[in-house]
Order: C-alpha cells, then sequence, then structure tokens
C-alpha cells in the first residue's frame, strides 16, 4: 500500500489560502461543555472546581431541582450535588431524576467518605458516579472525565444511525478485546474487520468528520483515542488518493489497532495526570512492541497493521521509541500513523489538559514536520482540515474557540 500522495491529490498542496473558507454560522459549533454544581459549600472543595474550570464551563447553583427545569446546553457534561442527606432540594431534584422518560445529563454526587449524604446518594439509580472530597484533586478529575465521557452517546445519537452503528460497534469491539486479553487468547480479528466494514462503506468523508468532531470533545479514553486515529488514518488515505477498499480496511485497522500493546500497561500508568516518572515512562514505552507481538502473535493481522503498531512513535530523526529508528527506515504506514496519533492526541480532551482546536493543532504539527513528522504528509492533513471546514461553512474563528 503507498501512503503517499499521488501526483494528482498534490495539486495546490501546501497553499492553504487557496481553500476557500467562507465565513457562516458553525454547525457544530463547539463551545466548551458546561458543567453544573450544585452546592452552597463551594469553598469547601475550591480547588476541585479550579481543577474543572481548566475544561469545562462551570455554572454554580445552590438550587438543584431548578436545574432540571432550565434551559440547558445541550453539551452539557454532568450535574455535580454536593449536600447533606437532610436537603430536601437534593431529594426532590433526585426524585424528579427517576421520572420515566427523562432525560438528563451526567450527574456526579460529591461528598465526604462514610458521609450520610453519600450513603443515601449512593442507593439512587439515577446515579451516575460518586466523587469522595476526601480523594486527591487529580482523582477527583479523572472520575470525573470518566464519567463525563459517557456523554458521547448522546452526541453521537445526534449524528443519525449509520453513526450509531459505529459507535456501539467499537464499544462492543472494546469488550471483546478485553474478554479475550483476560484468557489470554488474540486480538479478535472478526469483530475488527467489522468495525472496519462500517466505517469504510457507510457514512461519507463528513459525516466522519462531523463524528470525529464529537468524539474528540469527549474526555480521552482508549476506545475515543483508537477510533480517532482509525477514522482520520480512513480519511487521510481517502485525501491523498487510497482508492482500493483493502487499502481503506487495512488503514483503519491499523488505527484502530496502533495503541493496541497499552492493554499491557497498568492502569495506574496510563490515567495518572501528569508527568511520568522514569520508570513509569519506560513501562509505558513499551506498548508499541507489546502491540507489534500481541498482533504477531494472532497470526490475522496483515504486516502494515503490525507496523503501524510498532513504529507509531518512531521519529524521523532516530530520536523516537522503540528502536529509533530514522526516517529511511520507517514504513510508510508508520509515518502516516505517526501523524495520525500526534494529530489526534492533540485534539482530544486530556485528564491533564484541554485539547486544542483542529486549527491549533495544525499549527502545532508544522514545527514538528521533518525531525518528527513527514512533512508531505502533515502539510496534506492540514489541507484536509482546512477542506472540512470549508465544506462545512467553518469559519476560522468558530474553530478558534473550542480549545
Ligand atoms: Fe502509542
Ligand atoms: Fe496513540
Amino acid at each position: 500500500m503507498n501512503v503517499q500522495p499521488t501526483s494528482e491529490t498534490q495539486k495546490g498542496q501546501g497553499d492553504l489560502t487557496q481553500v476557500g473558507i467562507p465565513l457562516g454560522k458553525n454547525p457544530l459549533a463547539e463551545s466548551r461543555q458546561q458543567v453544573i454544581v450544585a452546592t452552597n459549600q463551594e469553598a469547601f472543595f475550591k480547588d476541585f472546581l479550579d481543577f474543572l474550570s481548566h475544561d469545562y464551563d462551570v455554572v454554580l447553583t445552590d438550587t438543584r431541582r431548578s436545574v432540571l427545569d432550565e434551559p440547558q446546553k445541550p453539551r452539557t457534561a454532568a450535574i455535580i450535588l454536593s449536600e447533606y442527606p437532610s436537603d430536601l432540594d437534593a431529594r426532590d431534584f433526585l426524585r424528579r431524576l427517576k421520572q420515566p422518560g427523562h432525560c438528563h445529563p451526567i450527574v456526579i454526587a460529591m461528598g465526604r467518605q462514610w458521609s450520610p449524604w453519600l450513603t443515601f446518594v449512593e442507593r439512587q439509580t439515577s446515579i451516575d458516579g460518586v466523587i469522595y472530597y476526601e480523594s486527591p484533586v487529580e482523582h477527583q478529575i479523572r472520575t470525573f472525565g470518566l464519567l463525563a465521557s459517557r456523554g458521547v452517546d448522546y452526541c453521537i445519537d445526534e449524528l443519525g444511525d449509520r453513526a450509531q452503528a459505529i459507535w456501539r460497534l467499537a464499544k462492543d469491539l472494546v469488550g471483546h478485546i478485553e474478554a479475550h486479553m483476560k484468557t489470554g487468547q488474540p486480538v479478535p480479528r472478526m469483530a475488527v474487520r467489522v468495525l472496519a466494514q462500517s466505517a469504510v462503506e457507510g457514512p461519507d468523508e463528513i459525516l466522519l468528520m462531523d463524528f470525529l468532531s464529537k468524539l474528540r470533545s469527549h474526555h480521552h479514553e482508549t476506545l475515543v483515542h483508537s477510533l480517532d486515529v482509525a477514522l482520520t488514518a480512513l480519511l487521510l488515505g481517502r485525501h491523498v488518493g487510497i482508492r482500493m477498499k483493502g487499502d481503506q480496511y487495512l488503514l483503519f485497522e491499523a488505527g484502530l489497532l496502533h495503541d493496541i500493546g497499552k492493554t499491557k500497561v497498568p492502569q495506574s500508568i496510563l490515567s495518572k495526570p501528569g508527568k511520568l516518572l522514569p520508570h513509569e515512562l519506560a513501562e509505558m514505552r513499551q506498548h508499541p512492541e507489546a502491540g507489534e507481538r500481541m498482533l504477531l502473535e494472532s497470526g490475522d493481522y496483515d504486516k502494515q497493521v503490525i507496523f503501524a503498531a510498532g513504529q507509531h512513535h518512531e521519529k524521523n530523526d532516530g530520536t523516537g521509541y522503540p528502536r529509533g529508528l530514522v526516517g529511511s527506515q520507517l514504513s510508510e504506514i508508520g509515518r502516516f500513523m505517526a501523524v495520525c496519533d500526534v494529530f489526534c492526541a492533540l485534539t482530544e480532551r486530556r485528564s491533564y489538559r484541554s485539547k486544542s482546536s483542529a486549527i491549533q493543532a495544525c499549527a502545532l504539527l508544522r514545527p514538528l514536520v521533518d525531525n518528527h513528522l513527514d512533512g508531505v504528509l502533515v502539510e496534506r492533513l492540514i489541507e484536509m482540515v482546512y477542506g472540512y471546514m470549508a465544506a462545512r461553512q467553518f469559519s476560522r474563528d468558530d474553530w478558534a474557540v473550542t480549545a
């Protein structure tokens, strides 16, 4: 498979001013997600609120029951309740939450461990999660982020049947992989192919881009990142002129499985906010080789998919890992996947930082060209992003405010 741009698709390369960007209303305008915190104890968990406000628009209210009546932003991520069990207002809120057919945002209760209030709300089936004041703030944020990622279900629903089908298959695949890992079985090839089929044969490019736009606004999880890289690889592949369906399948599968080796890395390292200690970093850096081994041992995967897993952290100048290969030693799919992986990592929300908008990510990619990333592929990716903006009639400003 040749993943370099064809001469036909190189026309206009690098000249982004040629791409018309009409100003207009952004139909997917992404403001930051809103988190409503219902409490009269705000001073008590100020650190948490400060941390939360890095990533979300935090709205404070001391009346819980009114929250469900107020027009909320469609992208409301969560409501956090922080109160004591004697509070009738909180009880009333919970009662309304349980009304059949009521579609509500994610609800998280916050309180002190062993407090009567938490004991009370933990019994409520309509509560999505609990955060303890006593936990370190980083842990609170991580818990919150994982819960908030459930919101992706609501967002994908808005895109219709085809997008829903991809999301459902992706979640099923994760279940399959987890089950197989526990029993030491190989990564299930058939489930991977079914998901690839739904992406390659199904929605058009614009719908896939819309799908990514929704997906990236949520907290990072391996599933979101893997699907993000898979779809970005598929779209970039089509953009550089890959027309053969078989090659498109391979790109999608390579993207989906590039980080499969992370299933061997302890969760405490994977989800640690902030910097890793040297020994943790060393362990994390084993995931490309671990992934390569897993795919090789399964005996089912194309070598392109295996190269993608093993080489996506290598750099042109030989400073990457695990083998420190230089550009000429890298496979095309390895260079291709490195570009997609870095771009997606920049545009996804993480527990320890906000995401960059697609335009900001493009600007951040440019300095990485040559030493780290393949310059031609980076330019083609940037061109694709601007092309999407034009097709969706986004303005540069619409995208600039999404971080
Ligand atoms: Fe990776
Ligand atoms: Fe990755």
